[in-house]
């Protein structure tokens, strides 16, 4: 199926060979930024941000105006009709006719399925409550491709929030279309990865553990994927106090780690890794904002359709 004028709600609205069409073009624009530096001149994303964003927001709109191209939107929803008490299909069909891609982050589970049934051009999801966060996946997915190698034969654990957090959620279904993966899940009980999730990735063949223990499975990891506890997703504030530094993640935790492990976090973090594992070459999760970036440049390209910049001279159609 082409990738042109497609939706992405959820991680597994793409096949894994569409997959791999969009993480090799985001390492052609790493390799070559320059030639991509104008391909989507005149061309317009919107950024509907209904809650909080740094590296999502601010990497979805450096990708638009470094290929090129402009951004509207807003980033905080009172400034716009949301506050007049404007419905969310009224604003999407709106943008609609202003913008060629659209970007929405929103608090609501589900709120990114529903906007699709609006829009006019393509929809990205970036964020729905705790459910999906599917170009996160894409920037974890090119990080490990770039600096592992492969997709596959990992032992990815995955530790903190597991409940709540989205990027999580997202991750674990895709990389379970992956040869070999090994699932750990480190978490506390209250905290634990969603049944549905667990028995897709069964479904998908892969066997998972879970534990709370950060320390007995670290040095089995090829992968740790930090995340933070998602305070706002909490309705009990003393049950967050609890349970927010549960895991510290420290420079004398990672002498047990393997000399190759990847320690990632989509970020913000708060205190689950102390800032004295930043220098460790282990800990990539600022590289992996970056890759985030180039990741985002590629999917606009592909949902714009785009043509792919083959050499300085001739442009061939991917699609
Ligand atoms: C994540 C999110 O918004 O879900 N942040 C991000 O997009 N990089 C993770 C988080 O907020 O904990």
């Amino acid at each position: 199926m082409l990738l042109k004028g497609r939706n992405l709600v959820k991680s597994e609205d793409f096949s894994v060979e569409e997959i791999d069409q969009i993480l090799s073009l985001s390492q052609n624009i790493i390799e070559n930024p320059s030639k991509y530096s104008r391909v989507c001149e005149g061309k317009l994303l919107a950024t509907l941000f209904y809650e909080p964003s740094t590296r999502t927001r601010l990497s979805f709109e450096s990708a638009m105006c470094r290929l090129g191209g402009s951004v509207v939107g807003f980033s905080e929803p009172n400034s716009s009709s949301v506050s007049k008490g404007e419905s969310l299909g009224d604003t999407i069909r709106t943008v609609s006719c202003y913008a060629d891609a659209i970007v929405m982050r929103h608090p609501v589970a589900g709120s990114a399925e529903e906007a699709t049934k609006y829009t006019e051009v393509p929809f990205i999801n970036a964020g729905d409550g705790g459910n999906q966060h599917p170009t996160q996946t894409l920037t974890d997915l090119l990080t490990i491709k770039s600096l592992k190698g492969s997709l596959e034969n990992h032992t990815i654990g995955l530790c903190g929030d597991l409940k709540n957090g989205r990027t999580v959620h997202s991750l674990v279904k895709s990389m379970s279309r992956y040869k070999g993966i090994k699932f750990i899940f480190i978490s506390p009980d209250e905290l634990k990865m969603p049944k549905y999730i667990k028995d897709a990735i069964q479904e998908q063949g892969h066997a998972y553990y879970e534990t709370d223990n950060l320390d007995e499975v670290l040095g089995s990891l090829d992968i740790l994927y930090m995340t933070r506890v998602q305070r706002e997703r909490f309705e009990n504030q003393e049950q967050y106090e609890k349970l927010k530094n549960y895991y510290i993640l420290n420079k004398s935790k990672m002498q047990n780690a393997r000399k190759d492990m990847l320690v990632m976090h989509p970020l913000p973090r708060v205190n689950e890794i102390d800032v004295d594992v930043d220098d460790d070459k282990r800990a990539v999760y600022f590289k992996q904002a970056k890759y985030g970036m180039f990741v985002r440049m590629a999917l606009i390209m592909k949902l714009l359709g785009i043509k792919e910049v083959q050499n300085d001279l001739e442009e061939v159609a991917i699609d």
